[in-house]
Parts: C-alpha cells; sequence; structure tokens
C-alpha cells in the first residue's frame, strides 16, 4: 500500500489525500485542514512552510521521530503514541499533503 502512494519525485500525485494514512494515524483526532482545534489546522502549517526550503525534511523527520514545539507549549505526541510508528515513505506522502493544503 504504502509503495503504491509513494512515488519519488511525484510530489504533485501524493497531494491526493492519503485518508488511510490519515486514518490509521488519527491526524484528524487533533487536526482539521482548515481551522484551529486542539493542534494547528493543515492550511496554517502549510502557509508556514510552503515556501521555506527543506520545512518538508523537517517536518517528516518530526512525524517520525518527534521534536520541540513549535506553535505553542503542546508538542505533538510521539508517533507511537498516536498510530504506530511512520515509515519515511508514509511521512513524506504524509507532509506532501499538509503542505499542500
Ligand atoms: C494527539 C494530537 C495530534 C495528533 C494525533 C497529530 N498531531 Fe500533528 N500536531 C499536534 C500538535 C499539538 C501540534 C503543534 C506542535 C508544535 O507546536 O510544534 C502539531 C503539529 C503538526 C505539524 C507541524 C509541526 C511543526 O514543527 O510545525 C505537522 C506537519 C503535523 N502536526 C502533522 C500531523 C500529521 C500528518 C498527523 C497524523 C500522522 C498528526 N499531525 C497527528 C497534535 C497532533
Amino acid at each position: 500500500m504504502a509503495g503504491l502512494l509513494f512515488v519519488p519525485g511525484g510530489d504533485a500525485l501524493a497531494q491526493a489525500e492519503p485518508t488511510a494514512l490519515i486514518d490509521q494515524h488519527h491526524c484528524m483526532f487533533c487536526h482539521t485542514t482548515n481551522g484551529p482545534f486542539s493542534a494547528p489546522s493543515f492550511h496554517q502549517i502549510a502557509e508556514r512552510y510552503r515556501n521555506k526550503r527543506s520545512a518538508d525534511v523537517m517536518l517528516e523527520n518530526k512525524l517520525r521521530l518527534g521534536g520541540k514545539a513549535h506553535w505553542g507549549d503542546m508538542s505533538m505526541p510521539l508517533s507511537a503514541d498516536r498510530g504506530g510508528p511512520i515509515s519515511p515513505e508514509d511521512a513524506h506522502t504524509l507532509v506532501q499533503w499538509v503542505l499542500g493544503q
């Protein structure tokens, strides 16, 4: 499944909503696509990082391994505490989708 979603360099394609991944990792439990909820919306996140070089790499690592909070005091729980570990391919797919919001 992940292999089907991951197309190297195929970011335009990756922006189709990766619904299965989003469900599996409960992203929408805390985020909405547009409108702040308990976490910044994916649209806010996209506005902030869209034009920053290497932001996607930072965000992929953060999704998989965690990192310090950028939006307030509450940081995102580790992937192990959400839906389980996220592969590099899945993190790439998710981040490309978020940045397209
Ligand atoms: C349990 C709640 C929760 C879940 C589930 C969750 N997030 Fe988050 N997320 C947060 C919070 C809180 C923040 C703000 C953290 C911060 O200040 O950096 C955040 C921040 C982010 C950021 C911005 C990180 C940064 O450094 O600015 C991205 C991208 C993101 N989430 C993507 C996702 C994706 C994709 C999923 C599903 C795989 C997901 N989140 C699931 C709570 C959650």
